[in-house]
């Protein structure tokens, strides 16, 4: 038999947690054993893997005896004093907050793109952010012909990208009840709101820095110019993403369909005068990123404007984690 592996997912009861457990179950991830880890709140509830109830644990800084991969997803500040303890108890991390992806040592991989970033791994790999995995997916093989120069994006990000309570936030407002407080800074439900995460340079917000930091060392291309505007809409899952790109090589549109059809993990929809173009209820619950409203501008000559929408949860969380995992065995 091949060998298999002892693997946890800490965080394993929230919304990428949750979809980690689905995923690893679903592409037959060789698993020895399975091991549950969230905080106190979680002790006594069970959560089902291939048919099996398995009971979720308590982290704490013994959980990593004889865990061979760790999938994280509980957030920065329980990532910046777990990954380590797991790391030094021998456990491959593959974390999918924000705490190490800056740092130089630590890959930042989205495996269709960057595999080759896993070898120099010390104990750490990070999971890219949600809305950056889900515009690389698209511009990294139309960089890859063509030499992105700058990009412009904007985003229209689900309330599941701030986990499982953000969406029961949504599901309550929209049925009339009382904005829940702490989540976000207004009603979400008929609404729109252009902050995500905190403010930080020059009035741009974390989220929209992610895309511009992560990017560049995703594509090892520290000169790429990106200017974001991340926004929370009032969609359960799946990000959409207006991106504007121009190229050091000019490109039409049937030749960036030719590019991104071949192109792995991206499904071209692009017939706009049938009403043909990726939405977020189509895409929910999807592996793949998908294209569409793929134009060149007369206005803007080089630059390519496209529509992608991928499910966070998977492709740009628990899927990509997953895929970072298998490339580790291979
Ligand atoms: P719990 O459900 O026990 O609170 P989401 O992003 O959907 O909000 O999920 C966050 C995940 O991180 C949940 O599984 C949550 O567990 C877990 N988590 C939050 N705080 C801690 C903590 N202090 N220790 C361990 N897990 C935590």
């Amino acid at each position: 038999m091949s060998r298999q592996f002892r693997v946890a997912v800490v965080g394993a009861t929230g919304a990428v947690g949750l979809e980690m457990i689905d995923v690893l179950a679903g592409r037959e991830f060789p698993v020895r054993d399975l091991t549950l880890l969230a905080s106190a709140r979680s002790k006594g509830k069970d959560l089902a893997f291939r048919g099996e109830k398995i009971p979720v644990e308590v982290l704490g800084p013994g959980s990593f005896k004889g865990i061979e991969i760790a999938l994280f997803s509980a957030g920065a500040s329980i990532s910046k004093e777990y990954a380590p303890i797991a790391a030094r108890a021998g456990t491959i991390v593959i974390d999918n907050s924000s705490a190490f992806r800056y740092e130089p040592e630590v890959p930042l991989v989205v495996p269709e793109i960057n595999s080759d970033a896993i070898d120099g791994h010390n104990g750490i790999i990070a999971n890219p952010n949600c809305s950056t995995i889900i515009m690389l997916m698209a511009l990294a093989p139309l960089h890859r012909a063509a030499r992105a120069q700058s990009v412009v994006v904007s985003t229209y990000q689900a309330v599941s990208g701030a986990g499982a309570r953000a969406m029961a936030a949504l599901e309550a407002e929209v049925m009339g009840r009382e904005p829940v407080a702490g989540i976000f800074p207004h009603p979400i439900a008929f609404n729109l709101i252009p902050r995500i995460d905190i403010i930080v340079d020059d009035d741009y917000t974390k989220e929209e820095m992610k895309m511009t930091w992560e990017s560049r060392k995703i594509l090892s291309h520290p000169d790429l110019k990106v200017s974001a505007t991340c926004v929370r809409v009032p969609v359960r899952r799946a990000h959409s993403e207006s991106v504007h790109a121009t190229f050091a090589e000019p490109l039409t549109p049937p030749r960036v369909r030719e590019i991104l059809a071949a192109a792995p993990g991206v499904q071209v929809l692009d017939d706009p005068r049938k009403d043909v173009y990726p939405m977020p209820l189509m895409v929910a619950g999807q592996d793949d990123v998908f294209v569409g409203r793929i134009r060149t501008s007369p206005s803007f000559p080089g630059a390519v404007d496209f529509w992608v929408v991928g499910d966070q949860l998977r492709k740009g969380a628990a899927l990509n984690a997953v895929q970072i995992a298998e490339s580790l065995v291979r």
